[in-house]
């Protein structure tokens, strides 16, 4: 496999995006120190210091529709919460689709971008974002409350190269799977990490706002809300709000 390491890029994703461009082998990985713009969901940035975090991306080929990257979004979510819990000890849930949270801050974030063409992916890239020697007075005050990191929950400073070695092995081995056996296996793993079904919930789409309970995450990695009145909603993509 190949890894691009650098000290400072803009984004990791828009690096990967490059390479990708030029054609790179399938499973090549982007990571960097620091990242003078990092790129969040929604069009946010993402806080990423040097050396205090692991800012990364993977190039995968995967030979499907561009309507199947949600599930492979929610397989990198899986490999990053398995690999927390593994080397750091740390029980991060999943908030639907892809956030990892540890209580209710966020430790993880991952940003998924593909090209395609014809109904066929030429490349997806992977972002993911983790927050891993930051200490609390470190993120900037917006995010103090809605952020943590590794360290912070564990009181100590890990290895951002054991996570790393982990988080590959754990996307790799759960890649396969999904080649193999489909979305199924994936999503029950994901199913038992989550922590958003089952409760009250509130999803912000592109254009609306939705409240219900979160009644379930569909074969195709939707979620599954039974609104007020009674009827179900499906929903593709959006953000979740615990606080209902
Ligand atoms: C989110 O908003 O939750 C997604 C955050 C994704 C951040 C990662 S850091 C590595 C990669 N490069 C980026 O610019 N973004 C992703």
């Amino acid at each position: 496999r190949s890894v691009y390491h650098y000290d400072q890029v803009e984004s990791t994703n828009r690096t990967a995006r490059e390479l990708a461009a030029r054609g790179v082998p399938d499973g090549t990985l982007v990571v960097a120190e620091e990242q003078t713009g990092g790129r969040g969901r929604m069009g946010r940035g993402w806080f990423s210091p040097h050396g205090r975090g692991i800012w990364c991306s993977v190039i995968l080929h995967p030979a499907v529709n561009p309507m199947d990257a949600p599930p492979l979004t929610m397989l990198a979510a899986v490999a990053v919460a398995r690999a927390l819990r593994r080397t750091a000890g740390v029980e991060a849930g999943i908030k639907w689709p892809n956030d990892l949270l540890v209580g209710e801050k966020k430790i993880c974030g991952i940003l998924t971008e593909l090209s395609a063409e014809m109904e066929r992916i030429n490349y997806l890239i992977i972002g993911m974002g983790i927050n891993v020697n930051i200490d609390r007075h470190e993120f900037p005050p917006e995010l103090r409350e809605i952020a943590t990191s590794v360290q912070i929950e564990r009181g100590r400073r890990v290895s951002r190269v054991h996570l790393l070695q982990n988080l590959l092995a754990e996307l790799e081995y759960w890649y396969r799977i999904w080649e193999k056996e489909g979305f199924a296996p994936v999503l029950a793993c994901w199913k038992e990490l989550n922590v958003t079904l089952h409760r009250p919930v509130r999803v912000f789409t592109q254009r609306e706002t939705w409240e219900g309970w979160a009644e379930d995450v569909d074969a195709d990695g939707s979620l599954v809300l039974r609104l007020p009145g009674g009827e179900y909603k499906r929903v593709v993509s959006g953000e979740v709000s615990l606080r209902a």
